[in-house]
């Protein structure tokens, strides 16, 4: 039986803290309400709640079952099943839009790209979406962000970069895709998230590089940053970048 990948506090930490996703992200598929969706890497369902409130038939695919427990507890009546994006457990042409959020850096994109092609219809829709930081977090949290520093990647910009490098937006711009799929479109949305001290520090207790540090260095280093979150609320300035095309395979 597949176990969590991660400590029990890191997928709390996960949901309460990451932001979720503009609802306009669903409605850029142009899918019927009648339509089935398939969302893989659903996670704690962040994107998931949008997709389950405007399309009738949703079906999330997440490996991870800690992932999906916080997902069937936060989205009830979802089918959520294991698989993988490499190896999705669909028949051929079984959907009208598959959904990828903040995951297709963990995909092999190849195989990925060409099991998602597998399973869309034709002139299906491939959404992928991202939430990039666009500021700095208001009021500034300069105490909290001398206490991350020493553990902070040296490539990831601070505070709010969850990705560099090549796990960034386009990252899957293949070609494969550029021959299965028709040109990438490319929308960006603001998505401020607003969370009170106890949701900034869970944000930053769901970054690997915190949450699986010994209880012994983490525990105070979460009190640390509790005790200098002083305000009501902190704002963070995310924009989504929503990238989407649509299957070329023939009729
Ligand atoms: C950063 S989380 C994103 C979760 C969710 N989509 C969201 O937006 O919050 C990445 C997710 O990808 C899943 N994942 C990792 N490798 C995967 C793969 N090869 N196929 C499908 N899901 C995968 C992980 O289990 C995790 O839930």
């Amino acid at each position: 039986m597949a176990t969590d990948k991660m400590p029990r506090h890191w997928y709390e930490d996960y949901e309460r803290g990451r932001p979720g996703y503009p609802e306009q992200v669903v409605d850029l598929a142009d899918l019927a309400p009648s339509a089935t969706a398939l969302e893989l890497a659903a996670g704690t369902g962040k994107l998931t709640h949008q997709l389950v409130s405007r399309i009738a038939h949703v079906v999330a695919v997440e490996p991870d079952p800690g992932m999906r427990r916080m997902l069937v507890a936060g989205c009830p009546g979802v089918e959520a099943i294991d698989g993988t994006a490499e190896q999705i457990p669909f028949a051929d042409d079984a959907v009208d839009a598959v959904f990828v959020a903040q995951a297709f850096h963990w995909f092999d994109h190849e195989s990925a790209l060409m099991e998602i092609a597998r399973v869309l219809r034709p002139g299906g829709t491939l959404v992928v979406v991202w939430n990039v930081a666009n500021g700095s977090v208001v009021p500034s949290i300069t105490a909290v962000e001398k206490l991350l520093a020493p553990i902070w990647p040296r490539d990831y910009d601070f505070p709010l970069d969850m990705m560099s490098g090549d796990w960034t937006p386009g990252a899957w711009n293949l070609p494969f895709a550029q021959e299965a799929f028709s040109q990438i479109r490319e929308t960006r949305l603001a998505n401020p998230q607003t969370v009170d001290p106890h949701g900034l520090v869970a944000f930053f207790g769901s970054m690997g590089w915190v949450a699986n540090l010994p209880d012994e260095e983490r525990q105070p280093l979460v009190d640390a940053m509790r005790s200098h979150l002083t305000a009501t609320e902190y704002l963070l300035p995310w924009q989504t970048r929503v990238q989407w095309t649509r299957l070329n395979k023939p009729q």
